[in-house]
């Protein structure tokens, strides 16, 4: 299992410094505008709620744009990931973008020897999370270890049935060639380029990433002492997910051209720590 980590985190590494400069990430509108939150965050608000005043943690928080923006909201934040390039953004973004927040080196699955257990208010994760973990289910006992009974864990992700589609047909089809349900193997891919506009070019191009299906992450949190307290499927994602297929409607947000409604593109996922 190591393995997956090394080239995954060299892809990661790699990918961050033009990440963040490219205008999807939008840095520069956090330097200019002390208000200014991610269209991820913004687009999460009316079921997100108030995060004023909560200890929060981002897992996988990449280069900070959404860890900033919900500091920004109030919450006290710390934000984890394994990509060093990664936190160097990210800490730089949140010094010029005057956010106080705690940015952590580290595996996801590392995190509660890492932060501590039950100190936390609310987990937040997500647009391209979970595909980078082998196991939902240790995802899952990793969420409720963080959180402090009562505490909530929210994730928007992109859906597992998005993820399970042949990504580049041009025939306008939807067609299903990937796993939708977690295998023990991973899909591995090499992919030269990303998911921003970029002129930069890579070499560690490889990924080995997962698919986990609606009712194995259900399940997960639930098996690990978790309340589902909201599920919402939504007909679009913030990314160019089929590239051949959809298109921009604003906010960040992407959605099939032709009949959107055919697909779930992309889920909130809300829950509780009972005790
Ligand atoms: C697409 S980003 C998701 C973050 C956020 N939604 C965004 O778009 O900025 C994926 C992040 O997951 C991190 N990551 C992948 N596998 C990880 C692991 N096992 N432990 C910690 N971070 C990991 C990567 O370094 C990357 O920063």
């Amino acid at each position: 299992m190591s393995d997956y980590r090394t080239v995954n985190r060299a892809n990661w590494d790699e990918r961050a410094p033009a990440h963040a400069a490219s205008a999807t990430y939008a840095r520069q509108r956090f330097v200019d505008e002390p208000t200014f939150i991610s269209d991820v965050v913004r687009f999460d608000l009316p079921l997100l709620g108030d995060v004023a005043g909560l200890r929060a943690v981002h897992l996988q928080c990449h280069i900070g744009t959404d860890t900033v923006s919900l500091a920004r909201l109030g919450a006290t934040m710390t934000g984890l990931d394994f990509s060093s390039a990664s936190l160097k953004e990210a800490r730089s973004l949140a010094a010029v973008a005057g956010a106080d927040v705690d940015f952590v080196e580290g595996d996801v699955y590392d995190a509660v020897d890492l932060l501590g257990e039950a100190r936390f208010d609310l987990v937040f994760t997500g647009i391209g999370a979970l595909c980078w973990l082998p196991s939902i289910d240790e995802w899952a006992g990793v969420v409720a270890r963080l959180l402090r009974p009562g505490g909530r864990l929210f994730i928007r992700e992109g859906h597992p049935v998005l993820w399970s589609l042949q990504y580049d047909r041009e025939d306008g089809l939807l067609v299903i060639d990937y796993p939708y349900f977690e295998r023990p193997e991973p899909i591995v891919e090499q992919t030269e380029g990303t998911y921003v506009d970029t002129d930069a070019t890579f070499s560690a191009n490889v990924t080995h990433e997962w698919n986990h299906g609606i009712g194995e992450i259900l399940t997960a949190l639930l098996r690990h002492g978790m309340q589902i307290t909201g599920f919402v499927e939504h007909t679009s994602v913030p990314w160019q997910a089929l590239p051949d297929q959809m298109e921009p409607i604003g906010g960040g947000e992407h959605r099939l051209a032709d009949r959107p409604w055919r697909l779930p593109h992309s889920y909130t996922l809300q829950a509780r720590k009972v005790g």
